[in-house]
């Protein structure tokens, strides 16, 4: 009674059919009407131009399979819901394919409760620490920015392709963070990392997946994909659980070198209290870790970079700007972002046009409740619309185009729009939200300040859509790398 209204669904498909696999953002925003399937009258073009909150309003159900969820498709309503009523919107719904291959929940997937909390807790507290053994977080971020430099370095001059190097950047920040130490960039294990972030999108999106919420059983059969996703997962799950023991062997109670120590000191306080610490829940956690803070931390340098070089004049303001704050200092810090407003302009404006997790993570209601009037049983899926939140008008100066005036007052100062959500808000706000910023900044600002990132012109005009799987990033593209003259 009083559920959010929503285009007619069909028995047990519901408004799967109107689903387009290549671009399910869309299909969120803008399922082909419910009229052209209810009637067969209605032709599709009549209706695609209407968004699914122009017609419903910004609360509305869909069916995914024959499981009804709920969209939340303003900045409003998705603060009223995961912030005004923050622990009735923070379960996450454990009927998803990737439930059932991933063994355990670490924190991303697990359901609102003691173990996610204390977790949760737990992985924040120590990454916000960003002190664990001799070199701070943003010591660790400037070291990684060394060999990507390096690693640009030997394209001067010529034009590359940068996704491999983002990925492994930010993929090598979470590991010297969790394990102590970074990978080469040539390393076996360290690639299979990368081509299971890969897989994953390509699981997220698989006809294989939709279909399992119409019939679960498939997960019992021997599907190609879901056996891969297994042989992927156990791989890197098996390398987690061999650091976690070497780990054991050389740990000093009160020395932390990693975010392993930092569990097992942890483990240790709470031995007699009762405790959700155990080393297969470390192994999950580090896992979520490594998977959560890769591809969207990659995905929005790449971004940036794709926009920095179409727009030269915004990446040569930004350039002054560094130099003039910086000036004969061989290091950025995170603090010069204070003295740096448009660079901190163009970097936000640049994760709101990438839009890396366009329908954030799912949520589930943890008990009945309600947003903007109307009732959300217990146990619903609920999807935060982050995309539309991001572009939506009325919250921007420019919501459809890239401008760091987004981010500025009429006096040039930083400032942040309630409606920029990238990391989504309220108790599943994302928990890596302090790492990423600083790596965005520190990243970015080392990379303008020694490279121009020139669009290379025989590719013709930049394209600037994006792919969705799971994550969105844009298209694969090249950079031309010329080095600047060093003033410091
Ligand atoms: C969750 C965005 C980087 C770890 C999330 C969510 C979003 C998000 C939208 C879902 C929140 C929700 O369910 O409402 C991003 C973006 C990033 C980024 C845009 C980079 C630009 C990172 C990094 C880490 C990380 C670097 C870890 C080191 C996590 C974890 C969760 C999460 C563990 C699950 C939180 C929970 O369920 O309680 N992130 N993230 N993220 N993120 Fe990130």
């Amino acid at each position: 009674k009083n559920f959010p209204p929503g285009p007619r669904a069909l028995p047990l498909l519901g408004n799967l059919l109107e689903f387009n696999p290549n671009d399910p953002i869309k299909s969120f925003k803008k399922v082909q009407s419910c009229d052209s399937v209810a009637n067969n009258t209605v032709a599709a073009t009549n209706t695609t131009n209407h968004s699914l909150a122009e017609r419903y309003g910004p609360v509305y159900s869909l069916y995914i399979g024959p499981r009804p969820a709920v969209v939340l498709a303003s900045q409003k309503v998705i603060k009223e819901a995961l912030v005004t009523r923050a622990t009735h919107f923070a379960g996450r719904p454990d009927h998803m394919l990737i439930c059932h291959i991933i063994e355990r929940k670490g924190v991303i997937l697990a359901d609102y409760g003691p173990t996610w909390q204390e977790h949760r807790r737990f992985a924040l507290t120590t990454l916000r620490n960003f002190g664990m053994g001799k070199r701070s977080m943003e010591e660790k971020i400037l070291q990684e920015t060394q060999h990507t430099c390096a690693e640009l370095e030997k394209h001067a001059g010529k034009s590359m392709d940068p996704q491999h190097l983002f990925h492994f950047a930010a993929c090598d920040i979470i590991c010297s963070v969790i394990f102590g130490s970074r990978f080469d960039y040539d390393d076996p294990y360290f690639k299979s990392i990368i081509i299971f972030m890969e897989e994953a999108a390509k699981i997220a999106l698989d006809p294989w997946a939709i279909l399992y919420e119409i019939v679960p059983f498939i997960k019992n059969l021997p599907v190609p994909f879901i056996k891969r996703a297994h042989g992927l997962i156990s791989r890197i799950r098996s390398h987690i659980l061999k650091e976690i023991a070497e780990h054991k062997e050389s740990w000093e109670s009160g020395e932390p070198r990693d975010l392993i120590d930092c569990y097992l000191d942890e483990s240790e306080k709470r031995l007699d209290k009762g405790t959700t610490f155990e080393d297969s829940q470390l192994a999950s956690t580090l896992f979520d870790l490594l998977i959560a803070g890769t591809e969207t931390t990659s995905n929005t340098l790449r971004t940036a970079t794709l926009y920095l070089m179409t727009h030269p004049h915004i990446q040569e303001r930004c350039y002054q700007e560094i130099e003039e704050v910086l000036g004969s200092r061989e290091q950025v810090c995170f603090e010069d972002r204070q003295s740096m407003p448009y660079v901190q302009a163009v970097i936000h404006e640049a994760q709101r046009v990438a839009d890396v997790v366009p329908l954030s993570v799912l949520h589930s209601t943890t008990t009945d409740t309600e947003v903007q009037g109307y009732n959300i049983p217990k146990g619903t899926l609920v999807v935060p619309l982050l995309s539309l939140a991001l572009h939506e008008e009325g919250q921007w100066k420019s919501p459809h185009d890239f401008n760091p005036e987004n981010f500025l007052n009429e006096r040039g100062e930083f400032v942040k729009p309630d409606a920029f959500m990238p990391f989504s808000a309220g108790s599943r706000v994302c928990l890596g939200e302090g790492l990423a910023r600083m790596e965005l900044f520190l990243i970015l600002v080392t990379l303008l300040r020694r490279f121009r990132l020139v669009w290379p012109e025989e590719k013709g005009a930049p394209d600037y859509s994006m792919v969705f799987g799971g994550t969105q990033a844009p298209k694969p593209f090249h950079i031309t790398i010329h080095l600047r003259e060093s003033t410091s």
